[in-house]
């Protein structure tokens, strides 16, 4: 089995540059099935979580090709009505084909969705949101079938701003007849990325107040659209940088995307510079501890919170996280306690008491970020460290081994 090596210690130095965003390539990718057209997507970062997307995509009948970081997806004249559960299963976003499916064909039967093991995950508000677009939704056992001659426009009020469920129904409202109102839409930047390639697909949806409205349209046509950069990418090598006191700048990033991590590491005395295109994170004043809460864009994000808690648990006195988004987020905490960290988690919130130094350890990826968290740690600790169950890690993160090495991190891939 593959793991990484990780000599820690050494702060890192240099400039990294940052891939295309997962979060945004995924529904993008998805958002083909819309249209027999072809889109070409640039950007696009080669990573686990899009190979699965793009084979969900090919299992339905459409012509994937890949060149370096662009997409051409095209055909589908044919498209069948069903994903094979063996990529559902490995990844929750590709749940996001049943609405395009149902606005396409009339119906989809779809696995319910894998994913990380960070929570109940639910999918309610995505089959709320098609049953008001005029869906019949059956769920039977470990899948989902849905019916609908042709969507109709509705007004949609989510209880919480799932970025799945309003990019579930955005896809889909895009071919309904009529006009669709999304209340309290998700509006992270990956979702604005989304409604951005809808528009130039032929959509018509605009964004106002917290809310989507969107006109159904007959048909939607082939566009050329490019990714986001990766902000939660950029915003682990930050916290990479924070964490082993290193001088390092994402490059090819936007930095508005990541004003509210950015804020607090700032707050907690690390120097940053931004450019247009660039952040630099430098060694300031002595790190001071921090409480802080995630919660939906632009508040700090759920993603960036087991990295973040990995550097508080080396910084001196006591810090608060309190998980607002997804409930078993903290279970990689068991790892960094091993380690020397001083964190208790009470229910929602993470008491980090700074210690001086953490120690090696050999621990395994519990889920994408949590892995990454567990890299950083290891990056910073004393001696050489080993964590595997890469998989996780390369579900989101391109060349995560190359990319630290190029700013001077001690770490191999072994087989
Ligand atoms: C997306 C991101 C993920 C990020 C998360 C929150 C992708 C591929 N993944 O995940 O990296 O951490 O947004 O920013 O874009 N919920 C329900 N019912 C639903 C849907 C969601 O109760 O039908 C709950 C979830 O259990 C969770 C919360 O809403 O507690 C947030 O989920 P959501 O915003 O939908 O996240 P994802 O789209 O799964």
């Amino acid at each position: 089995m593959e793991h990484f090596v990780i000599l820690g210690g050494h702060p890192l130095s240099g400039v990294i540059p940052i891939s295309g965003a997962k979060n945004a390539a995924l529904p993008a990718c998805v958002a083909s099935l819309l249209t027999d057209e072809q889109l070409v997507i640039d950007h696009v970062p080669h990573l686990r979580d899009v190979s699965t997307i793009l084979s969900t995509i090919s299992s339905l009948g459409k012509r994937v090709v890949r060149d370096e970081t662009r997409v051409s997806i095209a055909g589908g004249a044919d498209l069948r009505c069903q994903p094979q559960a063996l990529f559902v299963e490995q990844m929750r976003a590709s749940f996001l084909v049943l609405g395009p499916l149902v606005a396409r064909l009339g119906r989809a039967v779809v696995p319910l969705p894998g994913g990380c093991k960070i929570g109940a995950r639910p999918v309610d508000l995505h089959l709320r949101g098609l049953r008001a677009l005029g869906a019949q939704v059956r769920e039977e056992g470990d899948s989902v079938t849905v019916i609908a001659e042709r969507l109709h426009g509705a007004k949609i009020s989510l209880p919480f701003p799932s970025v799945g469920a309003t990019e579930q129904i955005a896809m889909s409202a895009c071919l309904a007849r009529g006009e669709t109102v999304i209340e309290n839409a998700a509006w992270e930047p990956e979702v604005a990325n989304l409604v951005d390639l809808l528009n130039k697909m032929g959509g018509e949806i605009e964004h106002a107040d917290g809310s989507l409205y969107i006109r159904g349209k007959g048909v939607l046509h082939g566009a050329r659209h490019a990714v986001i950069p990766d902000r939660m990418e950029a915003g682990t090598y930050l916290i990479a940088s924070a964490i082993t006191g290193g001088d390092v700048t994402v490059q090819g990033v936007i930095p508005e995307d990541l004003r509210s991590p950015l804020l607090i590491l700032s707050e907690m005395g690390f120097k940053i510079e931004e450019t247009n295109e660039a952040i630099r994170l430098a060694p300031g004043d002595r790190p001071r501890p921090i409480s802080t809460i995630t919660a939906p864009y632009p508040g700090f994000p759920t993603d960036l919170q087991p990295p973040f808690v990995a550097l508080l648990s080396l910084v001196e006195g006591t810090s608060t996280v309190e998980e607002r988004i997804f409930e078993h987020r903290f279970t990689y905490t068991a790892a960094l306690r091993k380690m020397g960290a001083m964190i208790e988690v009470n229910e929602r919130t993470a008491v980090i008491n700074g210690v001086s130094k953490l120690h090696a350890t050999t621990a395994s990826a519990p889920d994408i970020r949590a892995g990454a968290a567990l890299v950083l740690a290891a990056l910073a600790a004393r001696g050489e460290s080993k964590i595997d169950n890469l998989e996780q890690i390369d579900r989101g993160y391109e060349r995560m081994v190359e990319k630290l090495q190029g700013i001077g991190g001690r770490i191999e891939r072994v087989s």
